[in-house]
């Protein structure tokens, strides 16, 4: 990891891609690694739009343990690494694919969660807004098979970004302008697979930057990067040393 350290030194900006691979060292499953989310039956349907407003139960099944019981979870070695470069004014910003939360629980402050995340949920009929402990209240009250719904009836969807939605905008708007300006844009823990979030570090390299990866998978853009390294653990163990907890 040492050219990686030299070259976040080196840097005058350096920005960061995550996945879902940081957050299996907190116990959350990812989506396409050995033991994945998108390994259980019907798996694909979980997170589509079109699924979701035919049967919301789909989603809700397959996420009550994930997303609802997101709470238990806490903040890994990569999280924590990636605060301490921020304190140590190192890293300029993190674009996120993970709805975990995890990087503002940690105490990252530039975070731009590109796939959205469950803090808010709206009403797909009415838009009626609500917080994500109230349906973990609703949801927790209903007992199994439960689904959450407004008074109109129409049944709450979470802010994450479903197969078949539009990105958030703003997020999306800043990551891109992270990935554009970074000389140095470092790729964590994902597979590089869902565009156009997997795109980002293809914009760094367009303009002239270099891009750095940390996954144990190999990735579609493994040959045009800087370098590669497996291990995430190794990873954020190496950046704690350099830039303190
Ligand atoms: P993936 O599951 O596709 O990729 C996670 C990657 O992390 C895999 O390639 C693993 O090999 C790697 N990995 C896991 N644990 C690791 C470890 N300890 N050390 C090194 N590598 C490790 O997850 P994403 O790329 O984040 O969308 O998935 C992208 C999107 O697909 C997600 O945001 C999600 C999903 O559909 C939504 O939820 C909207």
């Amino acid at each position: 990891m040492k050219n990686l350290i030299k070259a976040i030194k080196e840097a005058r900006r350096v920005g960061v891609l995550t996945g879902a691979g940081i957050s299996t060292l907190c116990g959350i499953p990812d989506f396409r690694g050995p033991q994945g989310l998108y390994k259980q039956k019907d798996a694909e349907k979980i997170f589509d739009i079109d699924w979701f407003d035919r049967d919301p139960s789909i989603y809700y099944r397959g996420c009550a343990e994930l997303v609802y019981g997101l709470e238990k979870f806490t903040p890994g070695p990569v999280h924590k690494a990636l605060v301490s470069m921020e304190k140590a004014g190192c890293l300029e910003g993190i674009a996120t694919q993970n709805i975990d939360m995890l990087h503002q629980k940690a105490g990252s402050k530039n975070v731009y969660e590109v796939h959205g995340s469950p803090i808010l949920h709206h009403c797909r009929w009415c838009a009626d807004e609500k917080k994500f402990e109230e349906i973990c209240e609703m949801l927790r009250r209903g007992g199994e098979g439960f689904i959450p719904r407004c008074k109109c009836g129409g049944a709450y969807k979470p802010d994450i970004t479903f197969f078949g939605e539009a990105l958030p905008e703003k997020a999306f708007t800043r990551a891109q302008a992270l990935a554009i300006s970074s000389d140095v844009f470092i790729v964590l823990g994902t597979s590089l697979s869902v565009f156009p979030a997997a795109g980002l570090p293809r914009l760094t390299l367009q303009a002239g930057g270099k891009v750095f990866i940390v996954n144990a998978q190999p990735t579609p853009l493994d040959d045009y990067a800087a370098a590669r390294y497996d291990d995430l653990a190794a990873f954020a163990q190496a950046i704690l040393e350099e830039f303190g907890e």
